[in-house]
């Protein structure tokens, strides 16, 4: 009850939590130390790795970036994808261009120093692999630090020494190795977690034991999970949760379940999430999870107490590829955070935002805590407050 109820200047994060994300702590199982050895080969146990209703596809040229890219002077995607009107709960993802799978713009530096950072904070309550994901954690592993090589080949180079070819990173100027075939699960997972901003899952389909083959979490970097303590969720069935995403598992669990069994090797999807992060604290696995009295006795907050310098719209692009020799389902969330006085600024997108705001049903808009920060939001968007402060000025994100 407290912790719902703190003080706006403890920093805290509305989500909007995706369904999948929810699915998949939900779905989430144990760590392992992992011995190299994986006892489950996921191709020859789960039929999901290959379609037959579809073509394969092959493997997506990745060609470099122009001579005069420079990741410094790139600008964030500004994501959008928000709809006037009631909202609906669908996966709504859309292609995307293999090219725009890893990115790297004017944040890289800052935010992977962050990640470092949290990973020393929190350590393993981040990272977790099964042994049934240690080989789709190195298939993934070749795959980012490949792609990493060939897409930005003048920041990302290989050099030799005594032990042999390294991958170098002269961003962060460290240097990983290359081969990952004696690596341990936790150095794979570490490796990917400091050279790529987007946090990384594996989902693996389980042999056929319930009603539907579902879609398990079986290995994962999650550096900076919104507004929940993962770990609590950990063995935890659907069922018996406090707080469901309202209609998941009428609506979702199964077509979700078809969606990843469906995905092919080399075919890639995104879609975007959206919801209000208070405070510039991207990392926050001791958050609160609150009962649903709980939630129902949050108060709405003044708008005059907030600032609205930290007050974000936090966009995730969640990225899917299966990956094509372990059939794990490679999932890459990336997050952005727009803070609302540069929402406002621009003008255009308000009242879109208010009517989305308006247009989240009751029990999602319970979930999301729409009732502390709702009608503050609508009222900065509207021009009928200014907020705590009428100075605009930029916030770094915080681990
Ligand atoms: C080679 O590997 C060893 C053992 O991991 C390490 O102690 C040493 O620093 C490495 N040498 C170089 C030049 O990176
Ligand atoms: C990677 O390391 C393994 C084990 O040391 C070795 O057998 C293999 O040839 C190496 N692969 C490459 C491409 O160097
Ligand atoms: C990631 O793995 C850890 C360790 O197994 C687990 O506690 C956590 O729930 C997972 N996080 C997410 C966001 O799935
Ligand atoms: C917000 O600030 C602007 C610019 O200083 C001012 O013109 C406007 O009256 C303020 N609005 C409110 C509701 O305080």
């Amino acid at each position: 009850m407290e912790k719902v109820l703190k003080e706006n200047n403890i920093p805290f994060i509305v989500a909007i939590l995706s369904p999948i994300i929810i699915f998949t702590i939900l779905k989430s199982i144990g760590y392992t130390q992992g011995s190299t050895k994986s006892k489950v080969n996921p191709v020859s146990t789960h039929s999901g790795a290959y379609s037959s209703s579809k073509k394969p596809l092959t493997a997506p040229v990745i060609t470099p970036v122009s001579d005069d890219f420079d990741w410094k002077t790139t600008k964030p995607v500004q994501y959008r994808p928000f709809k006037n009107g009631p909202y609906r709960l669908t996966m709504a993802t859309r292609r995307l261009d293999p090219l725009d799978h890893i990115i790297l713009e004017e944040s890289y530096l800052e935010r992977t120093n962050l990640r470092v950072e949290v990973l020393e904070k929190y350590g393993k309550l981040l990272l977790g692999c099964h042994e049934s994901a240690v080989e789709s954690v190195r298939e993934s592993y070749d795959y980012i630090f490949k792609y990493l090589l060939q897409r930005y080949p003048k920041y990302f180079y290989t050099i030799e020494n005594e032990n042999g070819t390294l991958f170098y990173n002269s961003i962060r100027k460290e240097s990983f190795p290359l081969n990952s075939t004696n690596l341990k699960p936790e150095e794979m997972l570490y490796g990917i977690a400091r050279n790529i901003e987007e946090d990384f899952l594996i989902l693996l389909k389980n042999p056929k034991i319930d009603e539907i083959d579902e879609y398990h979490l079986r290995a994962n970097v999650s550096c900076f999970p919104a507004g929940f303590n993962p770990s609590e969720k950990l063995n935890t069935p659907l069922t018996s949760i406090h707080v469901p995403v309202p209609e998941y598992k009428e609506k979702l669990q199964r077509s979700m379940n078809r969606w990843f069994e469906r995905l092919q090797p080399y075919e890639y999807m995104v879609r975007n999430n959206w919801g209000f992060q208070i405070g510039n604290q991207l990392c926050d696995p001791d958050g609160y999870q609150a009962t649903y009295d709980e939630l129902k006795a949050i108060k709405a907050a003044d708008p005059k107490d907030l600032n609205f310098n930290e007050v974000f719209l936090r966009v995730e692009k969640q990225m899917f590829t299966k990956l094509p020799k372990t059939g794990g389902v490679l999932f890459l969330s990336r997050y952005y955070t727009y803070p609302l006085t540069q929402i406002r600024s621009e003008g255009e997108k308000c009242e879109e935002l208010c009517g989305a705001i308006d247009g989240l049903p009751h029990k999602l808009g319970l979930y999301k805590r729409k009732v502390y920060w709702g009608d503050a939001v609508k009222t900065y968007l509207r021009c009928e407050s200014n907020g705590s402060t009428n100075e605009v000025y930029e916030v770094k994100m915080v681990a």
